[in-house]
């Protein structure tokens, strides 16, 4: 194994951007080519656009409006059983302490413990026979399927994958009194201000557009995903994770959400 994992797997990340083309970045998947593009000015709408599950085994959890708030949505069952176990047990084998934030174990809160994978070092270790190929399959085959329902819901005319991230928060202190979070109420594609306003350029990920967490376990304490209302002062909605839950939104202000402290366990 490359690096030794030593905590249990949580959550799957996707975070997806939608541009006229494949822009220059730490694009994993920048191979792949979509068709054409859709105005970006149109998502600065809030739409409501309920579009289509992916498949026959997905349900309906949450649309906008009881999300209380636009361009969000979640589904369950989007990933099984099996396929939860799989990835939890390859990330428990290959994830990487600190991973995407250079190397910091601990990045948001001395509570926790931050593990992480991307599909291109799952590519790696898959190629010098580390890890199953299968393995490595489903985790693409799982993101790509994310970016399809994403899609589909928010009947983009095009979504360009950006970043996937397989992830891993385990509470290390055990303390059930924090008042921290562990992950601050943030804005994927722009920077929050205390006035209210999002800038955009003070952000490096401002050309995203929608994100997705697929999730993967429920066996910890605390870790809810919570969203805020735009100046991230009132939280508005909590969700528990769960294997195969899938929670949809868009990247700017609008959507703004964090995560409620793991307590126990790892996420
Ligand atoms: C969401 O679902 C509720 C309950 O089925 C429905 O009343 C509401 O109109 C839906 N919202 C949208 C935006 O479709
Ligand atoms: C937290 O609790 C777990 C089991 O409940 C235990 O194994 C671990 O040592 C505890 N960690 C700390 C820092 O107390
Ligand atoms: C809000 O604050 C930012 C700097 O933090 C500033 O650039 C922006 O102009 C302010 N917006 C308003 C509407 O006051």
């Amino acid at each position: 194994m490359g690096n030794l994992m030593l905590f249990l797997c949580l959550h799957f990340v996707m975070l997806s951007i939608l541009a006229e083309e494949q822009r220059d970045s730490n694009v994993e998947l920048n191979h792949m080519q979509f068709g054409s593009f859709i105005d970006p000015s149109s998502l600065s709408e809030p739409a409501v656009a309920e579009g289509p599950l992916l498949h026959s085994e997905v349900t309906m959890l949450s649309n906008s409006t009881q999300m209380g708030g636009p361009l969000r949505f979640a589904v369950d069952h989007f990933a099984n059983e099996q396929q939860c176990r799989d990835l939890t047990e390859f990330a428990l084998n290959a994830g990487v302490l600190g991973d995407g934030y250079s190397g910091k174990a601990s990045p948001n809160t001395e509570h926790e413990l931050f593990q992480g994978l991307s599909i291109y070092t799952a590519t790696e270790l898959a190629i010098k026979g580390k890890v199953p190929v299968k393995v490595a399959a489903l985790y693409f085959d799982l993101s790509e399927q994310v970016r399809q329902q994403v899609k589909l819901y928010f009947k983009l005319e095009e979504l360009y994958p950006h970043y996937t991230h397989l992830v891993c928060r385990t509470s290390i202190t055990n303390q059930t009194d924090r008042s921290d979070l562990s992950l601050p109420i943030h804005a994927d594609n722009c920077n929050l201000q205390p006035n209210g306003s999002c800038l955009k350029h003070q952000n490096s990920l401002y050309w995203r557009d929608y994100s997705a967490i697929l999730y993967l376990n429920e066996d910890f304490n605390g870790g809810e995903f919570i969203m805020a209302d735009s100046n991230a002062e009132k939280i508005t909605m909590h969700m528990k994770p769960k294997c195969g839950r899938l929670a949809g939104f868009c990247s700017g202000k609008q959507c703004s959400h964090g995560i409620k402290p793991i307590t126990k366990g790892s996420r």
